[in-house]
């Protein structure tokens, strides 16, 4: 399963990458908000500066939601670096401007999708990722995780080359879930990736291990 880091800051990117396990970048237009970042030149430079620290796709998402407004801000973001993915949402013109990329050779990214039929839909218009928000559905009290099986089943069924794109993940135990769903790709906060890492038995452990290795007066 590829890693994806869910945030536009720049700082929590360097570190995942720097983890070494990282393979994305999604970005969504509240993200970009929280980073301060206004005007259009600022915040094509961003998805560039973001692009240059981490290896992987970084998805970039339109603001329009009208057919050719989002194909003229898609083929923008998409002439900024090969790894920009157009990040469109699930919406009839969002569905066309998917099939007009795929046919183009333009990655994307098909988000905010909530049931299983928008994401046989998405499929259906070539899109390369599409992101079921399990957070989200988990908030109101819907199971999410059912809804990356759903998908599962369903693009297992057909032979879909469209990657799940696990999204709104809020915790490590989302991560670990996807994984056993066999989800593509999860995309998560640092929290959710360093969450990982963690156990006291690793911790005790070690610690002993460094108190008995005392001994061997090196
Ligand atoms: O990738 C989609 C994600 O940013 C939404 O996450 O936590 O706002 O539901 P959240």
């Amino acid at each position: 399963m590829k890693f994806f880091i869910d945030t536009a800051n720049l700082d929590q990117i360097k570190e995942a990458q720097a983890l070494g396990v990282l393979d994305g970048v999604t970005t969504n237009p509240s993200l970009m908000a929280k980073e301060g970042i206004t005007g259009k030149a600022n915040i094509l430079k961003h998805y560039e500066a973001i692009c240059e620290c981490v290896d992987g796709d970084v998805s970039a998402e339109v603001i329009a939601t009208d057919f050719e407004g989002m194909v003229k801000e898609g083929e923008e973001l998409a002439a900024l670096n090969p790894q920009i993915v157009v990040k469109l949402p699930m919406i009839a013109d969002g569905v066309k401007a998917c099939k007009y990329f795929a046919d183009k050779g333009i990655r994307t990214n098909v988000t905010l999708v909530f049931s299983a039929g928008q994401a046989l839909l998405a499929a259906k218009a070539g899109a390369t990722y599409v992101s079921p928000f399990l957070g989200r559905l988990d908030d109101i009290s819907t199971d999410g995780l059912n809804l990356i099986e759903e998908i599962r089943q369903i693009y297992d069924n057909y032979d879909f080359n469209t990657q799940i794109l696990a999204a709104s993940i809020r915790h490590t135990m989302h991560v670990i879930n996807c994984a056993k769903i066999g989800s593509d790709v999860m995309t998560g906060p640092l929290s959710s990736i360093e969450g990982l890492l963690k156990h006291p038995l690793t911790d005790s452990g070690l610690a002993k291990f460094l108190e008995d290795a005392k001994s061997f007066d090196l």
